[in-house]
């Protein structure tokens, strides 16, 4: 069999995660400011940041090969972010370069007392992946492909082709699917029609799931011993549970796997050593 570049290990297939990539500006301080102050922070670092890009690190650090899909344009953050991809081992072929449009910027102020992240986003004029790009991914290389919601028709347009894929197939060659809708947007809904079981996680109480025949089931969290760090706890959530489920995990246990790792990485700055 010919080797294949964008497979895992032994040709295993790939979870892929289409959405935002964007650079995060951390600053971690003792206390939130008060606004119109002027104060100093305990640290600050640059991290690759967006909901689908950092559930790709939580899904590489827990070993599973995965590929990431969104847009940027060229310049220093998409030096730093398509390097930073790569020391995890992402992979990118399916970034969409956009020849014009920033790059999205967020800065973060993460408060080492409460944990708490405060984020500004700036995300106005890159243009989105469109159905059009997502014609090119093999979908025969992945197991799973998941969605930060967005750019709502055109991501339904790729989802449809994935069930189109999907009908042809046997069951165990088939695609599955995950949508994660977190931003209360009147355009969001028509994704929220396509998923069959509902997973919901809130904060320091856990996550909730309701399946496909009615079960429902929850996980409490599993909060660290000082809370440090919740920027990403939902992407790491989203992450860890796509990667319990994708192993044939139940319901139950796979939010359960989720919670006990984000609540991991609420414990920690950044996402290194939550496995
Ligand atoms: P986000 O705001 O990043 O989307 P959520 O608040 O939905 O994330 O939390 C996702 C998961 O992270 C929760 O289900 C829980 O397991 C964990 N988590 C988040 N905040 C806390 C916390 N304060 N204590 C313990 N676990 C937490
Ligand atoms: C965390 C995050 C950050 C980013 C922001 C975008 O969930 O993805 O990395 O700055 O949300 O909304």
């Amino acid at each position: 069999m010919a080797a294949n570049p964008s497979a895992g290990p032994a040709g295993e297939k790939r979870i892929m995660c289409v959405g935002l990539v964007c650079l995060d500006i951390i600053s971690v301080v003792e206390a939130y400011p008060a606004e119109d102050s002027d104060s100093r922070c305990v640290s600050q670092r640059w991290q690759r940041g967006g909901n689908a890009s950092n559930s790709c690190t939580v899904l590489a650090l827990l070993g599973a090969p995965c590929s990431f899909m969104g847009s940027l344009a060229p310049g220093h953050s998409a030096d730093f972010i398509v390097a930073d991809f790569r020391r995890r081992g992402v992979d990118v072929t399916h970034v969409a370069w956009q020849p014009r449009g920033d790059v999205p910027c967020a800065c973060c102020v993460v408060s080492a007392t409460s944990g708490s992240r405060t984020i500004v986003l700036y995300d106005t004029n890159l243009p989105d992946v469109t159905a059009r790009d997502f014609e090119r991914v093999d979908l025969s290389q992945y197991k799973w492909i998941h969605w930060e919601a967005r750019n709502a028709a055109e991501q339904v347009a790729m989802i449809w082709r994935v069930e189109q894929y999907n009908q042809s197939r046997p069951a165990a060659e088939r695609v599955r699917i995950s949508v994660e809708v977190e931003k209360p947007r009147q355009e969001l809904l028509q994704l929220m029609g396509l998923g069959a079981t509902l997973i919901c996680a809130w904060a320091e109480k856990g996550a909730d799931a309701l399946g496909p025949n009615g079960e429902l089931v929850h996980s409490d969290a599993f909060p660290p011993e000082t809370l440090v760090d919740t920027l990403g706890a939902g992407d790491t959530f989203n992450a860890a549970t796509i990667f319990a489920l994708s192993a044939g995990k139940s319901l139950q246990d796979a939010i359960t796997f989720g919670c006990q790792i984000a609540g991991r990485k609420c414990g920690i700055q950044g996402f290194d050593s939550i496995v």
